[in-house]
């Protein structure tokens, strides 16, 4: 993708955003019945003069964030689909209505509209190039760093739902480390990859136990940013890194076992917007951590009833094999507290089907111990587009995973899944400030929620993660 700002309009194709007050004192669009503004309308309009046109509407209403990403959306699929590779976006309308954060939403609009997964991953080529056109002079300066900005979270954005989206059997879970160990190589990100024989040597017997169940090892990665200075705050990003989730024993039934690839999306999210904070040199330290396995059935699988001894000391009675990633996300906790020192943590996971039921594909979960890290999350998800719901936590719910035969158990007896699924994981935080995400809703979506999204990956988590570090505004 190659996106510029150039003065003035670019010749060729280009793309021009109308209200439905300026489509009516167009007389040739009125009075044919061509184009009438209407939101999201589109037309194409070839005139030898000017250059042809693509016409997209804006409808009556002042157009917002919202607005400005679904009608470039709307202009990037409809060049996509007619083969147009090089055209212009007049902005001045959207940078009118929204200011010149318009620049950053169009460049999310731009990749998303045309966003396809490329198999393998490293392939992808032939890709739009689009020019950004009535950008007053004055705000040239801010507008590129606007742009800069934009660039950097839609690339980190798109690559998240690309890992996302690629087939389990393409990215197993050494695949997984390999692919964010090669895209972070330019960066000042430093990457440390715990392997298999080196997880059952250190005790991780959570990860390694699940790990266990395939021929694909476990591994964990760690990705170290130090863009903050020396003796200030880490904080730990932890991801669910999960390639491939059927079950293990407790089997997934065959209708549910579709997403299954998808299981890793908070360990892309991790890596993605540790990237795009390395890139911008955001002013922050940062530690990610992605345990990276398979949960499968096999000759060395745990199940239900095993008790095994996790990595910070805690025995787990586990009571359900499907329950996989909050215990390997448990060993990540307490590699984060013990190896790498973190002042508090986070960790973003797609955790429960009880997270679907109760917020949908729209909203995702959240919960911690702290009430300062949380409204900062809460605040970042703002910034970033994104909806977060905070649920409770009482002793009630901390007293369900109580277990008869050892620390604690990796399911509740019933109800309330996605409260005692974070418990388990905050269960291993120690005292350091902590929340939790679940995004099983939000990583995938099967029927768009907005005009033009694209089918499967949604790249959830990444934009928050980002501005918990840096503020919008
Ligand atoms: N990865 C799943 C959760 C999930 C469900 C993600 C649907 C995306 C869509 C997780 O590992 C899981 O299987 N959770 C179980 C936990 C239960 C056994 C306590 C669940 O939610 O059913
Ligand atoms: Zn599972
Ligand atoms: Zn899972």
């Amino acid at each position: 993708m190659k996106i510029m700002i150039k003065e003035p309009a670019a010749p060729g194709f280009t793309v021009r955003f109308l209200s439905k007050k300026e489509a009516e004192e167009k007389p040739l669009f009125a009075q044919k019945g061509l184009f009438a503004g209407n939101y999201l309308e589109a037309l194409f309009w070839p005139s030898l003069e000017n250059g042809a046109a693509l016409y997209v509407g804006l409808g009556e209403k002042r157009p917002g964030i919202r607005q400005v990403r679904e009608t470039v959306i709307r202009a990037a699929e409809r060049m996509l689909k007619a083969g147009i590779k090089e055209y212009a976006l007049s902005m001045s309308p959207l940078i009118a209505a929204a200011g010149l954060t318009a620049i950053r939403e169009a460049v999310e609009g731009i990749y998303m509209g045309s966003y396809r997964l490329v198999l393998p991953l490293e392939t992808r080529v032939d890709e739009p190039a689009v020019c950004l056109t009535g950008i007053e002079e004055s705000s040239l300066p801010a507008a590129r760093e606007e742009l800069k900005k934009g660039v950097s979270l839609a690339e980190a954005r798109r690559w998240a739902m690309d890992m996302v989206n690629a087939p389990g059997n393409m990215l197993r879970p050494m695949d997984f480390a390999r692919e964010i160990m090669a895209r972070l190589e330019d960066t000042a990100v430093e990457c440390k990859l715990i392997v298999s024989s080196q997880l059952n040597a250190m005790g991780m017997r959570a990860l390694a136990g699940i790990g266990g169940s395939s021929e694909n090892p476990p591994c964990m990665l760690v990705l170290r940013y130090r863009g903050g200075g020396e003796g200030e705050m880490v904080t730990g990003l932890l991801g669910k890194g999960v390639t491939c989730d059927t079950g293990g024993y407790c089997l997934k039934k065959a209708d549910s076992m579709m997403g299954i690839k998808g299981d890793m999306a908070g360990g892309a999210a991790v890596a993605a917007a540790i990237r795009a904070l390395a890139e911008n040199e955001v002013a922050a330290n940062v530690t990610g951590i992605i345990p990276m396995c398979e949960n499968r059935i096999g000759p060395a699988s745990l199940v239900p009833g095993d008790v095994i001894t996790s990595y910070g000391g805690k025995r787990i009675e586990i009571r359900n094999t499907d329950a996989e990633g909050r215990l390997i996300l448990a060993d990540a906790m307490s590699y984060a507290v013990k190896d790498e020192q973190v002042d508090r943590v986070l960790d973003i996971a797609t955790l429960t089907g009880a997270v679907v039921n109760m917020l949908g594909f729209s909203t995702a979960g959240a919960l911690g111990n702290d009430e300062a890290f949380m409204e900062r999350l809460l605040a970042a998800a703002k910034d970033g587009g994104e909806r977060y719901w905070r649920l409770p936590v009482f002793e009630e719910q901390e007293q369900m995973l109580k277990s008869e035969v050892a620390d604690i158990k990796n399911m509740g007896e019933q109800h309330c899944g996605t409260i005692t699924a974070g418990l388990f994981i905050g269960a291993f935080a120690e005292d350091r400030p902590w929340v939790h995400l679940d995004i099983a809703g939000t990583a995938w979506v099967d029927r768009p929620l907005f005009s033009g999204q694209p089918l499967g990956a949604t790249g959830a988590g990444v934009p928050t993660l980002y501005y918990l570090f840096e503020k919008r505004s």
